[in-house]
């Protein structure tokens, strides 16, 4: 297993089909890659406390952090982290203990906090705050700390989310040919 996918209490990082990791992310413990996706340099996901779980075709960009939160008394399944398909997270974004659907993109430098849910088709703004247990409705773009939802999402960007994923597999395969060249 390369350094970069570290057991932890005997759990190791599962992967799917065709994914790319950049050998300067770090991914420990419980998580799952579906197939297609791809983590980007220095992308740290702790699965430790708590497993992740990332859907297929989604991507993760560079310096994003991802965590979890362990359970509690009163919280006895702790906060999973849960990302679908579909997914573009932007650079340096900080994912916790959330649930992402699918068809989503992650402004860069965004924050998304414990029990947030955020469901399908829906832009976040770079830099917003998702303060803990909000929840984000559908087809809309939210923007701002904490967050506001702005608008509803133009038929040119729904399809945007699917093509941005799109992109960024296609983007995965010409690096994984470097590799294997
Ligand atoms: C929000 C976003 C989608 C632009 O939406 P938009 O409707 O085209 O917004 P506009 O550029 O027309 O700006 C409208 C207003 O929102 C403000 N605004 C734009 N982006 C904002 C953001 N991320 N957070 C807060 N306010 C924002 C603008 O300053 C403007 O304010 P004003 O009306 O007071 O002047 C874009 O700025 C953004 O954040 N995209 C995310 C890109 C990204 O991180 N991609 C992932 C990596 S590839």
């Amino acid at each position: 297993m390369p350094d970069s996918m570290r057991t932890f209490k005997g759990k190791a990082p599962k992967l799917g089909l065709n994914t790319y990791i950049d050998a300067s992310a770090v991914m420990t413990g419980e998580i799952s890659l579906g197939d297609e996706s791809s983590i980007w340099p220095l992308v740290a996901a702790r699965g430790d406390v708590n497993h992740i779980s990332i859907g297929h075709r989604s991507n993760i960009q560079d310096g994003s952090v991802l965590h979890v939160s362990r359970a509690t008394h009163d919280n006895p399944s702790g906060h999973p982290l849960i990302i679908g398909d579909d997914v573009t997270v932007g650079h340096k974004a900080m994912l916790h203990g959330c649930h992402i659907g699918d068809r989503v993109l992650v402004g860069m430098g965004a924050i998304i906090l414990d029990g947030a849910v955020i469901h399908n088709d829906i832009i976040i703004g770079a830099g917003s705050l998702v303060p803990p247990g909000k929840i984000l409705e559908s087809g809309f773009l939210y923007i701002g700390s904490p967050i506001k939802q702005a608008r509803s999402l133009t038929d040119k960007e729904r399809a945007f989310l699917s093509i941005s994923a799109d992109n960024y597999v296609r983007l995965k395969d010409d690096y994984l040919a470097e590799i294997s060249q």
